[in-house]
């Protein structure tokens, strides 16, 4: 099912600044690439991350996974975070990874939005289901 438009808007406009700086700390020096991500939890706090990259290439983290594991340091429980927006330069709208996509079908509500923005007006949106419909989970 397709996110809330209302909402998606309403989350772009207050976040969407606040994560373009968190990109410009991306740690990127082989793709380039600088991309931040916000997650905004049930009480609203929002945490931030961005990417970090590493000469063996393997052990590069990307910005949303970097921001949630930053949210369950600060103390979110699993299932609280409502939304996730990230910015990227040097890619269109980026469709977040397969990785990124496993980590986030473990911590977000179930009707979060994560949408993923080029610019402030140029920007996608999904449900968790949308972009991981068959979750791997341990039961
Ligand atoms: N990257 C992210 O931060 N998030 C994604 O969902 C996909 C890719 C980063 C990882 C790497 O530093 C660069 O973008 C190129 O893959």
């Amino acid at each position: 099912m397709k996110p809330d438009s209302s909402k998606v808007k309403a989350v772009v406009a207050e976040l969407f600044e606040k994560t373009r700086l968190v990109s410009e700390n991306a740690y990127s020096p082989y793709s380039g690439a600088k991309v931040g991500a916000c997650v905004v939890d049930d009480k609203g706090v929002v945490y931030s991350g961005c990417n970090v990259e590493n000469a063996s290439y393997s052990l590069t983290q990307c910005a949303e996974r970097n921001a949630l594991s930053n949210a369950i340091n600060a103390g979110m429980k699993a299932g609280d975070a409502q939304s996730v927006l990230i910015v990227a330069t040097g890619f269109e709208t980026l469709a977040p990874c397969g990785a990124c996509r496993q980590f986030m079908s473990e911590l977000l509500a179930p009707d979060a939005v994560i949408i993923s923005c080029a610019s402030e007006t140029d920007y996608r949106s999904w449900s968790m289901s949308e972009l991981l419909p068959d979750p791997f989970i341990l039961a």
